[in-house]
């Protein structure tokens, strides 16, 4: 069952466009319409377009589409019905009772449950008698009572099936259990058991405060077992776009964000006032958790372990922000393990010196090109101004003017040198770079071509019923003329068919067409390639004109497929006939 036009449309008009996507995207008015920097791919320059007068929006360099259902979807992970409930609840709009497809719905809103039963039942656990490890383990690590419930922490029992027993008793199923990576099946017995046992346990909670997944520390008296065990991804749950603390942190994150490698290291900042600290989850730091931090913050302060490992992932992570646009700062911890040690030798005071002088993104990658050289030879010194011209190459001139002026004094290397150098690698880099743009141009729309997979076997066809359906977006009074010509199953693409008879049906219905009515029927993807074709600028054209040259060639396509063409006439004369066809039907 579909959720009624009329409310949809309510929906919609409540939720303007803009107000949606500007807590995410910094919107600038270009002309009627607003541009930004997309929140789906990197980019540098704005291709992202909102258009307020549909209500759609459309990224020209990677085909990301639609309208604020689509958006809600795609930027939030949301399978259609949730966006569509998140923003009737958002604007006080109500939704019908229903039996709507509430399958992945009902079945998310499950584990969602499921996860929050385990947390209050690992967080008893952790108080009881029985927890007493886990509890004196976390007061041994210096986490005060107060901050073990502010974070929900918890112990998993050691046997095998209690917590999935106490679930299952509870009324969820063994599927749910196992759907919420709270339950594993053994390929042996076929019998479920508890994926996390023995281990002290941190509840993973989202933006909106739901328990998404689980962290688990081995219990330290195990020594051989594995130190972490996290939940895998679920349908509530990906690691690639999660941080452990997002939710505390982006109450207080305006200013920076501070980075850290372990779940400890944030609660420990937490406890010492720093509760803008978050860590990813037995990942690397991803481009995606980058996008997430880059909607609540100005500047991330990367902070991981001072090992060698911890650096090698501090540069892996500066990789990885390089296109966020955001500011980036290092804070190196001398002589200490992590933050957490850090803090806990010298306290939260010093930590926030060290904080205040973190160093910036060049000056990190200066010093790390540093490492494995002896700066007191020349060789050497030669070889370290190599490189660090490199590195400042790929600065702003202010930027590398300024140290240009340092390097130049601290190693006596005249200062129009070192600029001269970096002004040639800069070059070189340009051209790089400029080679990767023109392939992205002659290869636009990677995604278009594989939302329309069909288009690659009969380009003109599929060319000529694109035209056609864009003109009729824009021109939905030319429905009845258009419809005379040419049906649905004209149509050569199998998309483009189904687009047209659902652009059809709207029409008859509504005597309009809002692409608000179809995010059911199709994929967000399919959704981003109609919005395209409503949006292609058709301005000056002679509509009719346009309609009966691209039904010319559809129809002529479609005899050429099904076999019915007559191989002998010249193309003008294919033109005359079908032409014929089409004034015969106009007359009827
Ligand atoms: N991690 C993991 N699996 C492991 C080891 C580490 O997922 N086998 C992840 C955890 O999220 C952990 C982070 O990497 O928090 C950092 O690892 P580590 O420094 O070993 O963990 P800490 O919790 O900081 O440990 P310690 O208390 O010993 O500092
Ligand atoms: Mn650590």
């Amino acid at each position: 069952m579909a959720i009624p036009d009329d409310v949809l449309l309510e929906i919609k008009y409540k939720n303007d466009i803009e107000s949606i996507i500007s807590p995410y995207v910094t919107l600038k008015r270009a002309g009627r319409n607003l541009k930004g920097l997309c929140p789906f791919h990197n980019e540098k320059t704005p291709s992202f377009t909102v258009y307020p007068e549909n209500g759609s929006f459309y990224c020209f360099g990677c085909g990301a589409g639609g309208d604020i259902f689509t958006f809600t979807r795609l930027i939030e992970n949301l399978d259609y019905i949730e966006a569509v409930r998140l923003l009737a609840e958002r604007s006080g709009v109500n939704i019908p009772e229903g039996d709507y497809d509430n399958s992945i719905f009902n079945l998310k809103k499950k584990i969602y449950e499921i996860n929050k039963e385990a947390a209050r039942f690992y967080h008893a656990y952790l108080m009881s008698e029985n927890g007493k490890w886990a509890l004196d383990y976390l007061l041994g690590r210096g986490l005060t009572i107060q901050t073990i419930k502010h974070f929900g922490l918890g112990a998993a029992p050691s046997g095998w099936t209690t917590l999935t027993d106490y679930l299952t008793k509870k009324g969820y199923s063994v599927f749910e259990l196992e759907q919420a990576n709270i339950s594993s099946k053994s390929s042996k017995t076929g019998k479920y058991f508890d994926r996390f046992r023995g281990r002290v346990m941190f509840p993973v909670i989202d933006i909106r405060g739901n328990v998404i997944a689980f962290s688990g520390r081995a219990n330290p008296a195990e020594k051989d077992a594995a130190k972490y065990i996290n939940s895998a991804d679920t349908p509530v749950y990906k690691k690639s776009r999660n941080l452990f603390g997002i939710n505390f942190a982006k109450n207080n994150c305006a200013e920076r964000i501070i980075l850290v490698e372990g779940n400890m290291d944030v609660i420990s900042l937490h406890q010492a006032g720093f509760d803008n600290t978050v860590a990813p989850l037995g990942t690397a730091f991803t481009e995606e958790q980058a996008k997430l931090l880059s909607r609540y913050t100005k500047e991330i302060v990367v902070t991981l372990d001072s090992d060698t490992a911890g650096q090698k992932a501090v540069m892996r992570a500066l990789e990885t922000m390089k296109n966020s646009g955001m500011p980036i700062r290092v804070l190196v911890l001398p002589e200490c393990k992590d933050p957490d040690e850090y803090i806990k030798k010298n306290g939260a005071a010093r930590f926030k010196m060290l904080l205040d002088g973190a160093v910036s993104e060049i000056e990190y990658r200066l010093l790390r090109a540093a490492d494995d050289i002896d700066l007191n030879e020349d060789n050497a010194k030669i070889k370290y101004l190599k490189k660090a011209a490199e590195i400042l190459a790929n600065t702003d001139s202010i930027t590398s003017d300024f140290y240009a002026s340092k390097l130049s004094e601290k190693y006596g290397v005249s200062k129009s040198t070192i600029v001269s150098e970096i002004s040639r690698l800069r070059t070189k880099n340009f051209k790089t770079e400029q080679k990767k743009e023109i392939k992205q141009v002659i290869n636009p729309k990677i995604s278009q071509k594989e939302v329309n997979p069909e288009r690659r076997l009969n380009v003109k066809a599929a060319a000529a019923e694109e035209n056609l359906i864009s003109v009729l977006m824009q021109h939905p009074d030319l429905y009845n003329e258009i419809d005379k010509l040419i049906k649905p199953e004209d149509m050569v693409t199998t998309l483009n068919r189904e687009v047209f008879a659902a652009i059809s049906e709207l029409i008859k219905n509504n005597n309009m067409v809002d692409i608000s009515l179809l995010g059911e029927r199709f994929t967000p993807e399919q959704i981003g390639y109609i919005v395209s074709l409503q949006n292609s600028v058709n301005a000056g054209i002679n509509a009719k004109k346009v309609i009966n040259d691209c039904i010319a060639v559809i129809l002529k396509e479609r005899m050429l497929i099904s076999g019915t063409k007559d191989e002998n006439l010249s193309i003008e004369e294919w033109h005359t006939k079908i032409q014929n066809i089409i004034n015969s039907k106009m007359g009827e």
